[in-house]
């Protein structure tokens, strides 16, 4: 493999062109926005010059990688990858025009991997005539500073394509680990309902913010408080993944907290505004 297509030059859609690049692949960054593109070099560029810091990787590592980066409004310009991760914004109508128009752009040998937090695999496979080649690759959020990558095989994903991107996801420097297509996957349907009691203490004023989170790092040695973590994230998708647990579950204890719908109609969306549990203007 020595060719990437990602989808989406947001957070993600850079975290991942940024460490596909430090592995030697050659990148294709594609997203509708050109301004997009500009900002989302410049983000990679300066995570980078982070790494150079810290001596993680060499100055001339970091212009290597930036050079392996092409961008482009044009979902054409992926033709001849081998693999498309698609980081586009978390709506299954947008991910479906998505997968049904790279199953007429992409050779018939291109894995279609997706790296949505919430939405069944399984659904956008079906937008595609190859969905034994369709496959979550679910990166986690500093992409370039975490280990993980959920890998979620779709009803009809095959054993090859999981093989490949095992394989690829070494080649990142990151671990692959598998499960199954259900709502939430392992990581959300976990951390979420976490965050989501964590919200719940607030609103309920069981403690202030700064307290919750210093008792759950303290105390239970997470690297950040849930509330942190939920700002960081950003509150609107935090919310969208509640609504599809509770929705596909069925459960009400998936129910998200009144304060978190609140905040995200007030447009209290975590650092990305500006303004979330807490403020970082
Ligand atoms: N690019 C490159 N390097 C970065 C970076 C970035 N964007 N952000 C942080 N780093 C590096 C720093 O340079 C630093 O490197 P060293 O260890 O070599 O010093 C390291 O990461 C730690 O950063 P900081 O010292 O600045 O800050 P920190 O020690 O507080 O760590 C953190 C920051 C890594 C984000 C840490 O707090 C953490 O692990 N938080 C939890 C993150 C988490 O849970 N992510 C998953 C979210 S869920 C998700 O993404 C999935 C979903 O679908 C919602």
């Amino acid at each position: 493999m020595n060719k990437i297509g990602v989808i989406g030059a947001g957070t993600m859609g850079n975290g991942i062109a940024h460490v596909s690049a430090l592995s030697g692949l050659e990148v294709v960054l594609v997203d509708i926005n050109a301004e997009f593109l500009d900002k989302s070099l410049a983000v990679i560029s300066k995570n980078m010059d982070r790494q150079v810091q810290k001596e993680k990787i060499s100055a001339d590592e970091k212009d290597l990688a930036i050079g392996l980066i092409s961008t482009s409004t044009e979902m054409d310009a992926l033709a001849d990858c081998q693999i498309v991760v698609e980081a586009a914004t978390e709506n299954p109508k947008i991910k479906a025009s998505i997968f049904k128009e790279l199953d007429e752009i992409c050779n018939s040998d291109c894995i279609l991997a997706t790296n949505t937090s919430s939405i069944s695999i399984t659904e956008i496979a079906s937008n595609t005539n190859r969905p034994e080649k369709v496959i979550g690759m679910h990166f986690m959020n500093p992409v370039p500073v975490m280990k993980l990558i959920e890998v979620i095989r779709g009803h009809l994903t095959s054993d090859e394509t999981a093989s490949v991107v095992q394989e690829l996801s070494a080649k990142m420097n990151k671990i692959a680990v598998e499960c199954n297509d259900y709502p939430g996957f392992v990581a959300n349907r976990i951390l979420m309902p976490m965050i989501n009691e964590a919200i719940f203490c607030l609103m309920e004023g069981v403690a202030e913010a700064q307290a919750i989170d210093d008792i759950m790092k303290l105390g239970m040695a997470h690297p950040m408080g849930p509330l942190t973590l939920a700002d960081l994230i950003g509150l609107d998708v935090c919310l969208a993944i509640l609504e599809v647990l509770h929705r596909e579950l069925g459960d009400s204890k998936y129910r998200p907290c009144p304060l978190l719908k609140k905040m995200v109609a007030a447009g209290i969306l975590g650092r990305k505004t500006g303004h979330g549990f807490y403020n970082y203007k």
